[in-house]
């Protein structure tokens, strides 16, 4: 399956599950104490940059985009799935939310401070993930910051169930952090930081890396 048809399986299972998802996960992150400060360390350090704001690409429902706002970072959202982009305006209706493609950025040359990547990355085939990171690295300002939450593991898994919906069929990409960061340094970004969390299913991951 290639890159398209990956984002159009991510479309269709977002779409399917944005009400429970939306109605779930804010809360989730609201507990999760350690994801939040890795969040609040690259809002910080976008902030102290005072490059531009931070694109969260594959937005969700936009709790993020928001808890960044609050932290006095402008930021705003973008999402493959209309429906969960529909739900995100709803939400937080003074934000910025846009339907588009993480791989693909309606963003001038240099103008962005962040991009966040927080658990979106998981629907990208991992031989597209270089020219992903090119068009994160074409958007950002020197010094400009990437974060990144990824599953942690090799292959692919197969998700059938999720967020209360037991009919919907996508592929998630576990991702190995050495073999993340290496790509990324050969796009031009260095290693900041990496946190490894203990996951229910599977370890967990935020990465944190600066275009050079
Ligand atoms: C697991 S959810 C994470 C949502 C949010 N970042 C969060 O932390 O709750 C993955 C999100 O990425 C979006 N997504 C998947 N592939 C995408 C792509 N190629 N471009 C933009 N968004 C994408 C999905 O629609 C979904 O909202």
């Amino acid at each position: 399956m290639g890159a398209g048809e990956r984002e159009e399986e991510a479309r269709r299972a977002y779409d399917a599950v944005a009400g429970t998802y939306a109605a779930t996960v804010p809360e989730r992150f609201a507990q999760d104490v350690r994801g939040r400060s890795m969040v609040a360390a690259f809002a910080e350090l976008v902030a102290r940059g005072g490059a531009g704001p931070v694109a969260d690409l594959g937005c969700g429902p936009g709790h993020v985009t928001a808890f960044l706002q609050t932290l006095g970072v402008p930021a705003y959202g973008v999402d493959i799935s209309a429906l969960t982009v529909a739900g995100a305006r709803r939400a937080h209706p003074r934000l910025r939310f846009e339907v588009g493609s993480l791989a693909a950025l309606d963003a001038a040359d240099g103008s962005l401070g962040g991009v966040l990547s927080w658990w979106s990355l998981l629907h990208t085939p991992p031989v597209e993930r270089p020219a992903v990171f090119g068009e994160w690295h074409r958007a950002l300002a020197p010094g400009g910051y990437v974060l990144l939450g990824f599953h942690v593991g090799e292959g692919q898994s197969q998700v059938r169930a999720a967020y209360g919906h037991e009919d919907v069929d996508y592929v998630i990409e576990l991702i190995r952090p050495e073999e993340l960061i290496a790509e990324l340094a050969v796009a031009g970004f260095a290693r900041e930081a990496l946190l490894l969390l203990p996951g229910v299913r599977r370890e967990q991951a935020c990465l944190l890396v600066r275009k050079a």
